[in-house]
């Protein structure tokens, strides 16, 4: 658990039976080398002594949301940890959390934590299967901030048994390390993503475009700078809200504008993905006045092919650089992608089926099939874009970054 040593770890403490093994995982994270700092809900404290793990860490363990003095201590604390833990975490606060509420130290701290969060929850079988807790975990889930660990099926402390046994302590910990390997993945890298569709403009006001969201390629900015990135550009057409501030993010309307921005930096950057989608066709000529309906728009409407920006990158494409493209068509066509990879310099294409109505352009929700050069194929079920990132993320840094490390 080497990647433990010398990191701040937040440890929050909520008000659950199982609070006491909280003193475990305190223990276990200091003899590992971490710099652990406690908080606790105030309804956290009839169940465990803040005392205590302060006595533990070594570090006062903070409660309450205003009796610190200078600092404003939750967005210090938030913004300087490598990561925070919740063990237990209650259905209470997890349902605070999901829902943006802020009315104790803890959960203020969590929400504007800027690193990943460990939550462990711990509670009664029927609290647990709750369709609010349960749609709260998902929505917990779904930013690609919060990482859950357990609960198990087990003895209750209610005396019954069932799911809501918290993860013991020693695999909380070891799921820390993983957390915080994972958080360094991507260090020492650039990525720059496109996302979302082009507006090719017609005249002063038309303009033809797609239905991309953008949304794909933001959820694999903000899953790259979860993954430590030293530099994230994304350049988009639909603003991102959601993304830390980390992600630079430059905004564009036009394919003309997509490629200008994309070109200035593809040059320093270790990884690209290509996941907007670029109109295929352009107007020869935009007007700058509103073309009138009667007799003028549909005999100036003339249209020719774009340029393909993913065929220029790969152009300049340097040894080392890894230069990804997405493909959407009505169902995945194996071969067809690896025409589509052989005619051009790319190392791997990310294809989405878009004929499914419950997923892909403007959903929340996608499926990928990643095809490579030598075309292997492997697919990836629905799920949120956010799961689908992490995922696309986790299959090129084992089969591209680790394999040209070893
Ligand atoms: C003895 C006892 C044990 C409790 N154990 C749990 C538990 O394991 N999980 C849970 O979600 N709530 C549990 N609760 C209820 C919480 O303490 C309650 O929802 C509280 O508001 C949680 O506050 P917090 O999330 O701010 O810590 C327990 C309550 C009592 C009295």
């Amino acid at each position: 658990m080497l990647s433990i040593r010398g990191k701040k770890v937040v440890l929050a403490v909520t008000g659950s039976i199982a609070a006491y093994k909280a003193a475990q995982i305190c223990s276990l994270l200091k003899k590992k080398g971490a710099h652990v700092y406690p908080v606790m809900s105030p309804n956290a404290v009839p169940f465990l002594g803040p005392l205590t793990l302060s006595a533990l860490a070594g570090h006062k363990t903070i409660v309450h949301q205003y009796e610190q003095g200078e600092k404003i201590h939750h967005i210090s604390l938030a913004h300087s940890a490598d990561v925070m833990v919740i063990a237990p975490a209650t259905a209470n606060t997890i349902s605070k959390i999901a829902c943006g509420i802020c009315d104790n130290f803890l959960t203020t701290t969590a929400i504007s934590a800027s690193c990943p969060v460990l939550v462990a929850p711990a509670m009664n079988r029927s609290m647990y299967a709750q369709q609010a807790v349960q749609d709260n975990i998902q929505k917990m889930k779904s930013t690609g901030k919060y990482y859950f660990i357990g609960p198990q099926i087990g003895n209750l402390a209610c005396g019954q048994q069932g799911m809501g046994k918290m993860t013991e302590p020693l695999d909380i910990v070891k799921e820390v390390s993983l957390l915080l390997d994972k958080t360094s993945q991507l260090a020492g890298k650039k990525v720059l993503i496109s996302a979302g569709g082009t507006r090719e403009f017609i005249d002063s006001v038309r303009y033809i475009s797609n239905l991309s969201s953008g949304k794909m390629g933001a959820a694999l900015a903000q899953a790259a700078s979860n993954r430590g990135a030293d530099q994230v550009v994304l350049v988009t057409t639909e603003s991102q809200t959601s993304l830390d501030p980390m992600v630079e993010q430059i905004v564009v309307q036009s394919s003309r504008q997509m490629k200008q921005a994309l070109l200035k930096v593809f040059s320093d950057m270790d990884i690209t993905i290509m996941a907007a989608a670029v109109s295929d066709i352009v107007p020869r000529k935009r007007f700058d006045y509103k073309l009138k309906k009667k007799n003028d728009i549909l005999s100036k409407l003339d249209f020719e092919m774009n340029e393909n920006i993913l065929k220029l990158l790969a152009q300049q494409k340097k040894e080392g650089q890894l230069l990804i493209g997405f493909a959407a068509e009505h169902g995945v066509d194996t071969e067809q992608v690896l025409e589509k990879l052989h005619e051009a310099n790319i190392d791997a294409i990310v294809a989405n089926d878009i004929s499914r109505k419950d997923m892909g352009m403007g959903s929340d929700y996608n499926a990928v099939s990643i095809i490579s050069r030598k075309g292997k194929r492997t697919d990836f079920q629905r799920a949120q874009k956010t799961v689908i990132a992490a995922q696309i993320w986790d299959f090129f840094i084992e089969n591209f970054l680790q394999k040209r490390k070893a």
